[in-house]
């Protein structure tokens, strides 16, 4: 099992620019190799700026890459709290983005529908897939409460082995959000976690350095026996995990 690797860079902006280099890296490889780079985008705040990045910095193959999401929003593609509006505010509006290569989870209809729309989806991506689909890169944020995706501590999905995709209620936002799960995020070929700032220092020393279980600091369920797990994170998101003398 590839091990699971951490770079704390100076500050929000440094860790989106090496997140470009990589998924750039990533992507000419995986084109080169297979044909095709498929990446599962994550939602929140913490990507904007590394989808900046990507859209402004150096040539991707864009024409090859398959971006699908990790996690979705009970919403419509035009809600502010949409993931795929954010995406597309960021990086995928771009003229070279071919958005017949763009899978949005379809946030406007009922949850449920919508989980099983998405893993319908996923498996015309992944034809022939008989357990899980191995996505090339799948990229997540961390809540302040150790979520991850859309699981959420003690919510349903965190149970869920052999559905891809499934709504998840989450009691404390009192809604219903759609999210992959974690057979298929442990699929992947890469995971990278972006984290950054003060107030995830807590849930990054817990999934890093703690042993609370997966029900209460759910990116602790992330660990893809054979991909490659990295946290980029920044300094204040790190200030959990300095040894304290
Ligand atoms: C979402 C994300 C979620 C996010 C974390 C961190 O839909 O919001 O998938 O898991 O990554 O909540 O969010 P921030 O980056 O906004 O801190």
């Amino acid at each position: 099992m590839p091990g699971r690797n951490l770079r704390v860079l100076d500050n929000l902006d440094a860790v989106a620019r090496t997140a470009a280099q990589w998924m750039h890296d990533r992507a000419w490889a995986a084109v080169n190799a297979r044909g095709r780079f498929t990446l599962a985008l994550s939602g929140g705040n913490t990507p904007r700026a590394l989808y900046r990045a990507m859209a402004d910095g150096p040539r991707l193959p864009w024409e090859r890459m398959v971006f699908c999401f990790g996690d979705e929003r009970n919403v419509p593609p035009d809600h502010p709290e949409s993931n795929a509006r954010m995406a597309q505010q960021t990086l995928l509006a771009q003229p070279f983005v071919n958005q017949s290569s763009v899978y949005r989870i379809r946030g406007e209809l009922p949850a449920e529908e919508a989980a099983a729309d998405y893993e319908q989806t996923l498996r015309t991506l992944f034809p022939g897939t008989t357990a899980f689909p191995t996505f090339d890169l799948v990229l997540l944020g961390l809540g302040p409460d150790g979520h991850t995706a859309s699981l959420f501590p003690y919510s349903p999905a965190l149970a869920e082995r052999s559905r891809w995709v499934v709504a998840n209620w989450v009691e404390k936002l009192r809604t219903k959000r759609i999210t992959l799960t974690f057979p298929v995020l442990n699929a992947a070929s890469e995971v990278i976690f972006l984290v950054a700032g003060e107030d995830k220092a807590w849930a990054l020393k817990e999934v890093l350095k703690g042993t609370a279980p997966i029900s209460e600091v759910p990116a602790r369920g992330v660990v893809p026996p054979s991909g490659r797990l990295t946290y980029l994170v920044d300094r204040a998101a790190a200030a959990g995990l300095v040894q304290s003398t």
